[in-house]
């Protein structure tokens, strides 16, 4: 037996088939990011969409913040696994993107969404401000703020909870000696930077880009 298994579409079509099926304005919000060319890339995976469901489910968490929103896949995804209390903060600063978001909210009659529409690093002060806490936060906007994210989510997110962060393999090349780029270098930084933190303790999925996930110590 393989390790790991070479993950091929043919493969993940079929992941995707025997598992749950997606709502009606789940696919319909996936089937508008395939129209949309390369930009469909910035979307999570079906199968990381699963995995949040099913953790927020079983965590039995309330309280989700998701930094970077996009046409709303993920945050709709997490909402969907939420009790009818729970509460999802989705920041993202494209006002284009976040009304389609908000349309396909509508559609599915999905009320526990609230948006905030600005620059993450102001709402996440906002937030601060107010004293809030989550049991989740769900990184997933510019990496280049990764970092400071990450230090801000540290303080928001109550002790126990979760921080979850994607893109953190970026398509396998920051384990690639021979990729020097901007934003590999800047991964692996965030990377390094996350292992060594002592206030979480931390482990890397390899699903979709991957995922970093930290619980709170
Ligand atoms: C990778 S996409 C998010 C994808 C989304 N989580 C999903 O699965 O569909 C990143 C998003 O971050 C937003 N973004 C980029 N820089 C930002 C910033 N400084 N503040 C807030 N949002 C930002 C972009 O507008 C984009 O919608």
């Amino acid at each position: 037996m393989p390790k790991n298994l070479n993950l091929t579409d043919n493969l993940e079509k079929y992941i995707i088939d025997h598992s749950e099926d997606l709502t009606n304005v789940q696919r319909e919000i996936i089937n508008y990011n395939n129209n949309l060319g390369d930009q469909k890339k910035l979307q999570i995976s079906i199968s990381q969409a699963q995995f949040l469901q099913t953790l927020i489910k079983f965590s039995h968490i309330k309280k989700i913040l998701e930094i970077g929103s996009f046409t709303g896949f993920s945050a709709l995804s997490m909402a969907l696994a939420l009790p009818n209390d729970g509460i999802l903060v989705s920041l993202d600063k494209n006002d284009e993107f976040s009304k389609l978001a908000k349309k396909f909210y509508e559609k599915a009659n999905e009320k526990k969404i609230k948006q905030m529409i600005k620059p993450a690093l102001e709402s996440l002060k906002e937030i601060k401000s107010t004293g809030d806490n989550f049991d989740l936060i769900f990184i997933d906007a510019d990496k280049e703020n990764y970092k400071k994210y990450y230090d801000l989510s540290v303080e928001l997110v109550n002790t126990g909870g979760l921080i979850i962060i994607d893109n953190v393999l970026w398509n396998g090349d920051v384990a690639d000696k021979k990729k020097d780029d901007k934003f590999t270098n800047i991964i692996r930084e965030f990377n390094k930077y996350v292992k060594n933190d002592n206030r979480t303790k931390k482990t890397i999925l390899p699903l979709g880009d991957g995922f970093t996930i930290c619980e709170r110590q």
